[in-house]
């Protein structure tokens, strides 16, 4: 048999034969290898033949031989899954939970796309509560499966995708790239029988179908996910060569006909009232189904609409998850606890009897706040008919989506008499600094700052996080491991930490849970990220109310961390220019404003920004597909009334070529669209000496006829 045929063009009687061949000979090599004679095979052959023996295993599992090689001690399982950069990003969906909200979806896009009362399709279907999943096909064949990570990036799982049997490993055709996208989710029977087995042997249970169906899908070894029964569900695609259809209800057809299966709930629904009443019909069937869904999806059906709605930061405008309420439990609370966040928020927390939640294990509930607890909403006016929160109240305990569970009521016949109003603290109880609380602010903060521990293992915490530096094998846990023995204190301790410490390899190597290659694995992950995207370090910084949207706002607007940090230096010295320039960022207002230039402005924190931008090399932002543009790199402001398209378009529009587009007209605007009615900002413009055009002028100067 020769090497060159590749594992997946072999027929099953070429990979009867080739599993005989290979593990002839890499029983030989294993034996010649432990009795240390020469080697027949070098380290690099051996590891070649031995993951093509793997391979075909998986591609022909009913062919592996009962003394398989494979299962000898020495089978290495992967280190760690490799990186996929997906070509079109894998989103999110914005959530409904109310009929109002179904409506505004619907209002919010005709909106978008001046539809006026022009009919409007859309399709809903199921919200399959596992986890998504993106699948290449090149010229019909199966060679890539990426979870979804943080959207950007995914891990590679394609060996455990093609071992999950209604996956099609091949499909005709289609287009010579197609990536089709789905959810991998466990039916209940299965799921009940998975942890049938897994008590039999001991191991530990999985809370419920969908962590069992992550847990199998992210194993190392792809014969474990083999042996778990997962299922597929495609709804949605990335890339794709040529288009297959011209709206989403096709496409599933289309999908269908490949040899996906696709949900039989799918429905084409015109507008609002009909998308409630199919949400309804799957929801009085949604305990028939044998699978776990949380909510029903909505999108439009037109592609071309998709299209021209496009995304938010991370969610499609063209879609929304309406989710089905919230499932209610009731347990007792066994103690408060005050957690520290990076940002000094004192947030209580409830420790609870541990209850099941719509399937979920729930031993915490957020307490939000003093005034929660309390019973007062942060206007003062009474919640829960202004019923307090104590230490061994019995609370009915509810999750929305995935957030963090939360307390509904607290049942007043069951509190003991002797029960006491729970008093907030004064004091961080971590650093025992003072906490305040400013005019107008719910949140208590702890004053501490970089004297506080919890403050800064948050910050650090928050800084290796994903969306910011997202650094692979340094999460939570390490982070407090680090902090405590004195190794890392500020996020450029992470970055010096090798050079520090390159004794202290052998340090690390020592501790629990750390080995030769974590350690060397956790450097070289810390090294890899020194070349960060500006939003991204941004982002790490952890300022106060700049999320990730902002950050990406802020490095668009600023370009580079030079030009930032000298518009910061401005501002602080309350350069006026600099300040309107900040705030002429849509999107940023007063509050941000300050919170960015006061962490600048503060010696402490803007040292540790410095020692932390030595270590790095921070990418410029660089929207190089709109390079070309005309407009690319030009602030626009658009005023007046807007008759050639909605303002969200413009905008949306405007930016995909590479322009900012900015609230206020200053020195640094270049062009004004005025439309009809336009006031103060226009003749602003013209004192200004600005370029005015009108929406016609400007369609024809970015090419475009009508939106
Ligand atoms: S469409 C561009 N359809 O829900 C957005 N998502 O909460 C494409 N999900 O990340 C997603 N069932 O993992 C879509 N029928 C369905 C879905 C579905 C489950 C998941 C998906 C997504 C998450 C958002």
């Amino acid at each position: 048999m020769s090497e060159e045929i590749s594992v997946n063009n072999l027929n099953r009687v070429q990979a009867a034969a080739e599993l005989l061949r290979l593990n002839d000979i890499l029983k030989i090599a294993n034996i010649d290898y432990h009795s240390k004679d020469a080697p027949i095979l070098s380290d690099s052959e051996y590891d070649k033949l031995k993951q093509r023996n793997f391979n075909i295993e998986i591609n022909f599992p009913d062919l592996v031989l009962d003394n398989t090689v494979s299962n000898q001690v020495g089978a290495s399982p992967l280190e760690t899954f490799s990186k996929i950069k997906h070509a079109v990003k894998m989103l999110s969906l914005g959530n409904a939970f109310n009929d109002d909200d179904v409506n505004n979806f619907d209002v919010r896009i005709r909106k978008f796309l001046g539809l006026g009362t022009n009919k409007l399709t859309y399709t809903a279907e199921p919200k399959i509560d596992g986890l998504s999943l993106s699948l290449k096909y090149v010229d019909g064949k199966l060679v890539q499966a990426t979870t979804r990570g943080d959207g950007s990036v995914g891990e590679n799982v394609t060996k455990n995708a093609k071992t999950i049997t209604n996956i099609p490993k091949e499909i005709f055709n289609a287009p010579n790239i197609l990536e089709v996208r789905g959810e991998v989710y466990m039916n209940h029977e299965d799921f009940n029988k998975l942890n049938k087995r897994q008590l039999d042997k001991n191991a530990k249970l999985f809370a419920n179908p969908r962590n069992a169906a992550a847990g199998s899908l992210r194993q190392l070894d792809s014969r474990i996910t083999a042996s778990r029964p997962l299922k597929f569900f495609a709804y949605a695609w990335g890339e794709i060569s040529t288009s297959i259809s011209k709206n989403q209800i096709d496409t599933m057809q289309k999908f269908s006909a490949f040899g996906f299966s696709t949900n039989k709930l799918t429905k084409v629904c015109n507008g609002p009232a009909e998308l409630i009443e199919h949400y309804k019909i799957i929801q009085s069937q949604r305990g028939l189904l044998g699978y776990d869904i949380d909510g029903v999806v909505y999108k439009v059906n037109d592609l071309t609409l998709q299209e021209k709605l496009g995304f938010r930061s991370t969610t499609p405008r063209w879609a929304i998850a309406h989710k089905f309420p919230a499932e209610i439990a009731q347990t007792q609370i066994k103690s408060i606890d005050i957690q520290v966040g990076r940002t000094g928020a004192l947030s209580p927390v409830a420790r609870l009897k541990p209850v099941n939640v719509g399937g979920v294990i729930v031993s915490n509930a957020t307490l939000h706040n003093e005034d929660y607890i309390a019973g007062r909403d942060s206007n003062g006016n009474q919640i829960r008919k202004g019923s307090d929160i104590r230490v061994d109240d019995w609370v009915e305990v509810y999750r929305a989506g995935d957030v963090i569970p939360k307390i509904r009521n607290v049942d007043l016949s069951k509190r003991s008499l002797n029960s006491k109003s729970y008093i907030f603290p004064t004091h961080c109880p971590e650093c025992k600094s003072l906490s305040e609380r400013l005019i107008g602010d719910s949140i208590a903060r702890c004053t501490g700052g970089l004297v506080c521990p919890a403050q800064v293992v948050q910050g650090l915490v928050h800084f290796v996080s994903r969306g910011a530096f997202d650094i692979d094998g340094l999460g939570a846990k390490q982070i407090e491991q680090f902090y405590e023995l004195g190794w890392i204190k500020e996020p450029a301790d992470i970055f010096t930490l090798q050079k520090r410490y390159s004794s202290g390899l052998q340090q690390l190597q020592n501790r629990e849970g750390w080995g030769e290659t974590s350690a060397k694995n956790l450097f070289y992950a810390i090294n890899v990220k020194r070349k960060i995207p500006l939003n991204k370090f941004l982002f790490g910084l952890g300022i106060r109310h700049v999320g990730e949207t902002t950050a990406t706002l802020l490095a668009k607007h600023y370009g580079s961390i030079n030009e930032l940090k000298i518009a910061m230096d401005l501002a602080i010295n309350l350069n006026g220019n600099s300040w309107d320039d900040l705030l002429s960022i849509d999107g940023v207002g007063h509050v941000l404003a300050n919170a960015i230039v006061s962490t600048f402005k503060d010696l402490a924190q803007r040292t540790v920004i410095e020692r932390l931008i030595f270590q790095l090399d921070i990418q410029d932002e660089i929207i190089s597909k709109n390079i070309n543009s005309i407009i690319y790199g030009k602030t626009v402001v658009f005023t007046g009334s807007l008759e050639l398209m909605t303002r969200a378009e413009a905008k949306v529009r405007a930016e995909s070529l590479g322009a900012k587009v900015s609230g206020s007209v200053s020195q640094k605007t270049d062009i004004v669209i005025a439309g009809p009615r336009a006031g103060s900002k226009a003749v602003k413009a013209k004192e200004l000496g600005v370029q005015i055009l009108s929406e016609q002028n400007w369609l024809d100067l970015i090419k475009i006829d009508k939106f």
